[in-house]
C-alpha cells in the first residue's frame, strides 16, 4: 500500500517555505552581532564569499537529493547509497581505532562518540550522514525555541513600555532579570514551541505552506519599515560604513570559521532541512532557480537587518560589539531614545519572532518527516513525540541558557568527559551545532552527491524543470552569444552552470570545509 506523499500547493509556496526556513534568528539576531564582534565590513565580505562558494552549491545538492528521492534525509541516503562497502568498514574501523586511541589521552567522552560513529559507519555507511541530520535539529531546537521565547517576551515588554530605558546598563539589568526568571523562561519557551508544533501539526500544505505565505510577506514589510526608520536617523551613515566598508585589519582567522559555520546555519544547510522541504516538490519545479531565490532572499534579509541595526546603533552612539545580547540590551536603549520608540521596538521583536517561527517549523519538520517515512507513524503522533523530546532538551536550555549554575552536574560531567571548559550552555550547543554538526553534515552531503551518487545522475535530476538553466553555456551567455547557432552545438557545451556546480560540490566546497576544520583544531 503506497500512501501518496503530501506536496506543496505551488512553486511559490515552496520558495516561501524554504525562505521561511532560511530566514530566521540567524539573519536578524545572530548575523548582526557576529558581524559586530568580528569587525563589520570585512566579515560581511567573507560571509558573502562562503555563501557563494559553499552555500549555493550545497543548497542545490540538498534540493536535488530531496526531490529525487521524495524522502526525509535518512530515507534519501538509504535510497541512493550503495550497499555498505569494504571502504565503509575500513573507515568505520579507523574511526573506532582513533576513538580507542583517545583513551590514552583520557578523553573518555570523545572516545565513546568516535566509537559510536565508527560503528554507525560500519553498519550503515552513508546513511550515517542522514542519521546526523535527524539528531542535529534536536540540538538546535533546544536553544532556538528558548531564544524564540525571549522574542515573544520582548514583544510584550515593548508594547507595555517596560523597556523604556535610559542606558544600555539599565536595559542589561532588565534583560538579566528577564532571563533569570526561570518560570517565565520555561513558559515562553513552551509557548513558542507550541506555535511551531501547531503549524507542523497542520501538515505540509495546510500548515507550513499556508503560514509561510502569511508570515513571510509580513516579515518583509516589517523589516523594510524598520530599516527605513533606522536609515533616516541623523548619523546613520557611520553605521552603514561600519557594516559595509571592509577593514581587513580587524579580521581574525577564527572569523573565517565563524563565517563558514554561519553560512550553513543561515541557509538551513547541513542537516537536511532543504532535503526534507524539497521532498515535497514535483519534477516541474525549477530547483536551480528556487535555490538561487532562497539564497538571494536570505542574504538580502541579513543585509537589510544589518543595515537596520547598525544604522540605528551608530546613530544613537552605541557600541556594535555587544554579542548575543546586542538585540536585547543595546536595541531597547537605542529605541528608547527615538520618538515612538516602543512602537519600533515592538515591531522589531514581532519581526524577530515571525522569522524565528518559520525556521523552527522547518527544524521540527525534519525530525517529523523521518518518523512518518521510516517508522510509519502518523503525522500527529510524530509531532507529539518530537515535541516532547524537545521539551526535555529545551528545558535544560531554558533554565541554564546563559550560565551553567543551575545544572552544575551536567557541566561537571561535560568537562570531565569532553574536556570543554569554555562557554555557557548556550555557547556550547551553538558552537557544537553551527561549527561542527552542520559543516560536517554539509561535507557528507556534498561528497555523497559529488562522488557516490554522482554528479551525472544529480544533474539529470536537476534538468527536470530547469534544463534551460543547467545547460547554459556560460561563456556564450556572458558574451551575448547564447542563441548563436555555433554555440548550440552539443560539443561546445563544456562550461555550463551544471558542470561548474559539479566542480564546486566535488572539490571546492569539501576542500573549503576540510580546511576550516583543520584550522579550527590546529589553532
Ligand atoms: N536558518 C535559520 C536561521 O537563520 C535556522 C534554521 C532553520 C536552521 N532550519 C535550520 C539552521 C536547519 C540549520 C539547519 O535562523
Amino acid at each position: 500500500m503506497l500512501e501518496k506523499r503530501e506536496h506543496w500547493g505551488s512553486s511559490i509556496g515552496f520558495i516561501f517555505a524554504a525562505a521561511g526556513s532560511a530566514i530566521g534568528l540567524g539573519n536578524i539576531w545572530k548575523f548582526p552581532y557576529i558581524a559586530g564582534q568580528n569587525g563589520g565590513g570585512a566579515f560581511v565580505l567573507i560571509y558573502l564569499a562562503c555563501i557563494v562558494v559553499v552555500g549555493m552549491p550545497i543548497m542545490l545538492c540538498e534540493m536535488t537529493l530531496g526531490r529525487a528521492t521524495q524522502k526525509n534525509p535518512v530515507g534519501a541516503f538509504k535510497a541512493l547509497s550503495p550497499n555498505t562497502s569494504h571502504l565503509a568498514n575500513l573507515i568505520g574501523v579507523s574511526i573506532i581505532f582513533s576513538g580507542l586511541a583517545m583513551l590514552c589521552f583520557k578523553q573518555f567522552g570523545w572516545s565513546a562518540v568516535l566509537c559510536a560513529v565508527g560503528l554507525l559507519v560500519m553498519f550503515y555507511g552513508w546513511i550515517t550522514v542522514g542519521i546526523l541530520c535527524i539528531v542535529t535539529p534536536f540540538a538546535i531546537l533546544s536553544y532556538y525555541c528558548v531564544v524564540g521565547g525571549w522574542t515573544i517576551g520582548y514583544i510584550y515588554k515593548s508594547f507595555a513600555q517596560e523597556i523604556n530605558v535610559g542606558s544600555v546598563a539599565e536595559a542589561g539589568g532588565i534583560f538579566g532579570a528577564f532571563i533569570g526568571n526561570t518560570g517565565l523562561m520555561i513558559g515562553l519557551f513552551l509557548i513558542f514551541l507550541l506555535f511551531s508544533s501547531l503549524i507542523v501539526w497542520g501538515g505540509v500544505r495546510n500548515g507550513i505552506e499556508r503560514w509561510s505565505k502569511i508570515l513571510m510577506p509580513l516579515l518583509f514589510i516589517l523589516l523594510l519599515v524598520i530599516m527605513l526608520r533606522g536609515l533616516s536617523l541623523p548619523g546613520a551613515r557611520r553605521g552603514v560604513a561600519f557594516f559595509l566598508k571592509p577593514d581587513f585589519t580587524k579580521l581574525s582567522a577564527e572569523a573565517i570559521l565563524i563565517a563558514l559555520g554561519h553560512a550553513f546555519f543561515t541557509l538551513s544547510l547541513g542537516m537536511g532541512a532543504m532535503i526534507t522541504y524539497s521532498s515535497y516538490i514535483s519534477r516541474e519545479q525549477n530547483i536551480f532557480l528556487s535555490s538561487l531565490a532562497v539564497v538571494f532572499l536570505d542574504t538580502l534579509v541579513a543585509i537589510f537587518a544589518g543595515l537596520a541595526i547598525f544604522s540605528t546603533v551608530f546613530a544613537m552612539g552605541f557600541n556594535p560589539d555587544a554579542g548575543p545580547s546586542l538585540v536585547f540590551k543595546v536595541l531597547p536603549a537605542v529605541f528608547s531614545s527615538i520618538p515612538l520608540g516602543w512602537l519600533w521596538a515592538g515591531l522589531f521583536f514581532l519581526l524577530l519572532s515571525v522569522a524565528a517561527l518559520t525556521s523552527s517549523v522547518s527544524l521540527l519538520e525534519v525530525a517529523v518527516s523521518y518518523f512518518i517515512d521510516e517508522r510509519k507513524w502518523s503525522r500527529h503522533k510524530a509531532v507529539l513525540i518530537c515535541t516532547l523530546g524537545i521539551v526535555v532538551t529545551g528545558l535544560l536550555s531554558a533554565v541554564s541558557i546563559t550560565d551553567w549554575h543551575r545544572i552544575e552536574w551536567l557541566h561537571d560531567w561535560l568537562v570531565k568527559a569532553f574536556n570543554v571548559q569554555s562557554g555557557n550552555f548556550f555557547e556550547t550547543i551553538d558552537n557544537l551545532s553551527s561549527n561542527w554538526f552542520l559543516p560536517l553534515g554539509g561535507l557528507g552531503i556534498s561528497l555523497f552527491v559529488g562522488w557516490i551518487w554522482g554528479t551525472r545522475k544529480a544533474v539529470k535530476e536537476i534538468r527536470y524543470g530547469s534544463s534551460n538553466f543547467a545547460d547554459v553555456h556560460l561563456i556564450a551567455l556572458l558574451a551575448g552569444l547564447k542563441d548563436d547557432p555555433s554555440h548550440n552545438d552539443e560539443r561546445y557545451h563544456v562550461l555550463t552552470l551544471a558542470s561548474l556546480w559539479g566542480i564546486f560540490i566535488r572539490f571546492v566546497a569539501p576542500v573549503a570545509i576540510t580546511i576550516a576544520f583543520l584550522w579550527m583544531n590546529i589553532k
